[in-house]
């Protein structure tokens, strides 16, 4: 795993970038796995400066989103589906037809979970992921308890995890329980892992995943056994950190030719 350590959000979301484009740049079908929330959106702030001014294009690639919540109606504002659209998808040439998401819509959510991973096969699977991390350590919604080995699958979600979405909705009544995620054994599929992450509230699920055990109780921990997992994150985020000091060394020294 690679942490690296920026002083703000910009500098984290063009560095993300770096990597997306040179993923784009040199395989032009690239699979992107897409994030919701609020740390992704640095990235395709960028994503989409590059496509407006310097001509970056993704009209080859594929999105496949992490995850959507169950019983939102299909169109619904909040719905990962049409966030990731008006965030990013939209903003610049990817073909709709090839941004997917888990149907949280479906009358038969196993068989849409199985068809979701059936697409991301068939696509070649997933070149590189963005990730966010929630307060408790969860990635996609992989609460804390996840399989490690967990597929695209239902899951319930925690309370924290609805208070903290809470601020995307009218009230906290209308966050819903249930959402379709996948699963971590389906993450760690992808070829390169890019968690970012700003702010004190991410501290202790940083510190958690990045340093302590591997285990079910901090999901993102199971980023640990990934061989290519680059986390970039702000000083707040790494204020709790023990090996801060060494992360920051190995990026200051690290070799020119080596990429993300
Ligand atoms: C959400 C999403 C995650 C995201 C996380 C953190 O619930 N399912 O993919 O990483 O919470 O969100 P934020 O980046 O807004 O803190």
């Amino acid at each position: 795993m690679e942490v690296i350590v920026l002083p703000s959000s910009k500098e984290i979301g063009a560095l993300a970038a770096d990597a997306i484009e040179s993923l784009v740049r040199t395989k032009a079908n690239a699979v992107i796995g897409l994030a919701t929330g609020s740390s992704p959106l640095p990235i395709y702030d960028e994503l989409a400066r590059r496509h407006d001014e310097e001509g970056l294009s993704f009209a080859e690639t594929s999105g496949f989103a992490l995850d959507e919540y169950v019983g939102l109606p299909v169109g619904h504002y909040e719905s990962y589906r049409e966030v990731i659209r008006r965030e990013f998808t939209h903003r610049v040439d990817v073909k709709a037809e090839n941004v997917h998401g888990p149907n949280g819509a479906s009358e038969n959510l196993e068989d849409a979970c199985q068809s979701y991973e059936d697409a991301i096969a068939a696509a070649g699977g997933i070149d590189l992921q963005i990730l966010g991390v929630g307060t408790n350590g969860h990635i996609g919604f992989n609460e804390p308890g996840s399989s490690l080995a967990s597929r695209t699958r239902i899951k319930t979600l925690a309370e924290q995890t609805r208070q903290d979405n809470a601020r995307f909705f009218d009230s906290i009544a209308q966050v819903p329980h249930h959402v379709v995620t996948q699963g971590l054994g389906t993450i760690m599929d992808a070829r390169h892992l890019v968690l970012v992450a700003f702010g004190a509230g991410k501290a202790d699920a940083v510190r958690d995943f990045v340093e302590g055990p591997v285990s079910a109780a901090c999901p993102a921990s199971i980023l640990q056994f990934h061989p290519r997992a680059t986390v970039i994150i702000d000083e707040a985020a790494a204020s709790k950190l023990e090996g801060a000091a060494a992360y920051r060394n190995a990026f200051n020294n690290k070799p020119e030719w080596q990429s993300l």
